[in-house]
């Protein structure tokens, strides 16, 4: 059975329209700032995508693109004026920085607040302390999948093949603090496929056909398997999965497109708006 991302997404987005407009009502208009440095065209696109979605929900936008050769200085000196600013609700910077600027160090001038991909030092801490508020995206929107067609994740062997902060580990928490017993694999990892065929629930990110497809003789039967992994094979975006011969053992899986893409998307809409109530508070 198919994860359907576009149908819950869908779902979930006409549930924050109904927000949004009570918000409004109640005399604040949310608002996300991003941030794009460089004209990388992926970058360019996940950009406009996720402005159109927050437009449609009637979340107002404000898009700064900067040139590929910024310091890192003015970038502070911007994302500093967006902390600044209170018609200013949520700060987004487009991932990947070019190489001279430091991630960690930008990230983390973004006020713990506003912060809506939940990728500051401060919003990571509370999500270990299990107190999670602004949790980054990707993982929010695979639990709300999850959630969303029932299905129980308590005592279930979840193997996650991915160890980074957008992803791996912040789903770590969240399907610890959901009481599963997760395991966490990643490019050093010996025995790889022994690991993912003890799993119940396997996500897996990474994005590289070259060095991994997931068919089906790695997973046992019943596998809920959840696809994040991007890549581009012949102008087509597919994901780690080899779609068609592993939904056949699968019980339930997630296509690539339409899977975590979309709820990816929905979550950032959902974290402007909690960002935008801390804000109130
Ligand atoms: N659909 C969505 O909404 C969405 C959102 C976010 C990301 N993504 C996609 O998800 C993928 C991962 O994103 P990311 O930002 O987390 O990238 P990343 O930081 O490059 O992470 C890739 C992970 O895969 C692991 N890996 C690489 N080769 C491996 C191998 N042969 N065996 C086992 N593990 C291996 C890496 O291990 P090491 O840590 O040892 O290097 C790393 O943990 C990308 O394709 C990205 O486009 C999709």
């Amino acid at each position: 059975m198919i994860l359907n991302g576009i149908e819950v997404s869908a779902h979930i987005r006409s549930e924050l329209k109904k927000e949004v407009s009570n918000l409004d009502s109640a005399g604040t208009r949310p608002l996300l700032a991003t941030v794009l440095v460089g004209n990388d065209p992926a970058s360019i696109t996940y950009i406009s995508n996720k402005h159109k979605a927050c437009n449609e929900i009637g979340i107002l936008t404000r898009d700064h693109k900067l040139d590929g050769n910024i310091s890192q200085s003015d970038l502070i000196n911007l994302v500093e004026s967006l902390n600044d600013d209170s018609m200013v609700h949520g700060i987004l910077i487009q991932l990947p920085l070019p190489r001279h600027i430091d991630e960690y160090t930008v990230i983390n001038k973004i006020s713990p607040r506003k912060d809506v991909d939940g990728l500051t030092v401060y919003n990571q801490g509370l999500l270990f302390a299990g107190r999670g508020e602004l949790v980054p995206c990707t993982p929010k929107g695979i639990i709300e999948i999850l959630r969303f067609y029932n299905i129980d994740v308590s005592g279930k062997d979840v193997v996650i093949v991915n160890r980074s902060n957008l992803v791996g580990k912040p789903l770590f928490l969240l399907f610890l603090g959901l009481d599963s017993t997760v395991t966490v694999c990643h490019s050093k990892t010996k025995n790889l496929v022994e690991k993912i065929k003890n799993a119940d629930i396997l996500v897996t990110a990474i994005g590289n056909r070259n060095v991994f497809t997931l068919t089906e003789d790695m997973i046992k039967k019943d596998t809920i398997v959840i696809d994040v992994g991007i890549s581009r094979h012949m102008g087509k975006v597919i994901g780690d999965v080899d779609f068609e011969s592993v939904s056949k053992k699968s019980s339930w899986i997630t296509p690539v497109p339409g899977g975590v893409g979309p709820m990816t998307i929905c979550m950032l809409l959902k974290n402007t708006l909690i960002a935008t109530r801390l804000q109130l508070k």
